[in-house]
């Protein structure tokens, strides 16, 4: 069997490492991949494009990374060419790549999530912000990898955000949501859906300030892990009773099945959840510290997941270590990102226990070196939350390069409301 994962990051480096595992030991190719990856899969060109190239290396299955070809409707090509292909069509992915859109669905399915606001103009922005109660979370409507959200805690601070999207169209988007501020503990629940059934993946968190204590701007993730404290098997089945069944009910309904990954990203408020994203794929880097616990077959996961009602009775079973994953990000990181940093340790990391998957990699004069913002993730596992953020932490600091940020509290919290739950 052959297996190509499209994408070239932490998150396809971490499914390309679960695909291994499955019993069909399938050839793996990925494409555009990574210096790290190249280890793990061959590396597939694709300069004629994802579906030529699944065809050229007899894909018997496609697992799409990113959202944004799955947007584009890349599900829909490989499929209408004869190439079973893992994730959404270009109908599904709208959840993620359009805010409102999922603002709508929601609301036809009757799924909590933030009040909101939508605006198109700048004057009908800067309006409604006098009206508003502090503080208030702006989000431009598209895909924004993940930093398209300003959070205002005042009227002076929303309007500096109206001008970045209106004025200086910093992420692109025409029309922006002006969401309620939640408050709570954030849970990633992603969930394998068939087109009706839905099989939830264990929980995790992610971070997504650059720095300690959730400050700095928002990036793609800077760690992550799993499970989480406080969120058992119940809570799991209350959330995907409450968020995931009715929108995949919704879609069928509307002759879009939803077939793939869906990913709640949401507040667990005083009230209960609240939904604050939808997304369409393997979370990153929630993937990177999920995957690696993951006891079932990935390969038949997702090949159940293509068969409508092909997960009926099926769950996804994990191990019950925990597991933590560090993102080690370039110098200017999110702003901008450093290339060409010489990394060392990474096989000292990898002999200290961790599983270390690469982002943003590459190999220049022999010497592996930085090539993006988020460079390297480590990710530990371990009987507790303690020893499994311990082994990260340790591994993670035998990796070195010039301007590397790493966040120093990945799962800080989580030891801390552990050890307080443990009898
Ligand atoms: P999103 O891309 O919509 O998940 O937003 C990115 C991050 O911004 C989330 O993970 C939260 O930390 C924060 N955020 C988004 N929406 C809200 C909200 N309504 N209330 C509080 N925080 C939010
Ligand atoms: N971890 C957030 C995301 O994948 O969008």
């Amino acid at each position: 069997m052959r297996v190509l994962v499209v994408g070239g990051g932490g998150r396809e480096h971490a499914i390309i490492r679960a695909l291994a595992r499955s019993r069909h030991r399938p050839e793996l190719f990925c494409a555009p991949g990574n210096a790290g990856i190249a280890a793990d899969a061959e590396i597939v060109a694709a300069e004629r494009g994802v579906v030529a190239a699944a065809l050229d290396v007899g894909a018997d299955l496609v697992v799409v990374g990113p959202e944004a070809p799955l947007v584009d409707g890349i599900v829909d090509d490989l499929e209408a060419a004869g190439v079973p292909a893992f994730g959404p069509t270009a109908a599904g992915a709208r959840l993620e790549g359009s805010k409102l859109f999922a603002k709508e669905a929601m609301r036809e399915a009757g799924v909590p999530t933030a009040g909101h606001e939508l605006v198109a103009t700048r004057e009908q922005a800067l309006a409604h912000l006098a009206a508003c109660v502090y503080p208030i979370v702006l989000k431009a409507d598209g895909l924004a990898a993940g930093k398209g959200v300003i959070i205002a805690a005042e009227e002076r601070e929303a309007r500096a955000a109206v001008e970045a999207f209106f004025t200086e169209r910093r992420f692109g988007a025409t029309r922006v949501l002006v969401e309620e501020f939640l408050e709570g503990e954030e849970l990633s629940l992603l969930a394998l859906c068939d087109g009706a059934n839905v099989v939830p993946l264990a929980p995790a968190q992610d971070y997504k300030r650059i720095f300690d204590g959730d400050r700095g701007p928002n990036t793609g993730g800077m760690g992550s892990y799993s499970p989480v404290p406080g969120i058992d098997a119940d809570d799991v089945d209350a959330v995907v009773g409450a968020v995931h069944e009715p929108v995949v009910r919704l879609l069928a309904e509307r002759g879009t099945p939803f077939h793939g990954v869906l990913y709640a990203g949401l507040m667990m408020t005083a009230a209960g959840p609240r939904v604050l994203e939808f997304n369409c794929r393997f979370g990153d880097p929630e993937t990177q510290a999920v995957l690696p616990r993951l006891r079932s077959d990935l390969v038949d996961l997702c090949l159940a997941s293509r068969e409508p009602g092909g997960l009926a009775g099926v769950e996804a079973e994990f191990a019950p270590d925990w597991a933590v994953t560090v993102v080690l990000a370039s110098a200017g990181y999110p702003e901008s990102s450093s290339s060409g940093d010489v990394i060392g340790g990474v096989e000292e990391a990898a002999a200290a226990g961790a599983e270390v998957t690469h982002a943003g990699t590459a190999v220049e004069d022999g010497r592996l070196v930085t090539a993006g913002g988020r460079v390297l993730n480590v990710t530990a596992l371990g009987p507790d939350a303690a020893s499994a953020r311990e082994r990260a932490y340790d591994a993670a600091g035998r990796i070195t390069f010039d301007g590397r940020q790493i966040r120093t509290d990945i799962a800080a919290r989580a030891v801390e409301r552990a050890t307080q739950e443990a009898p």
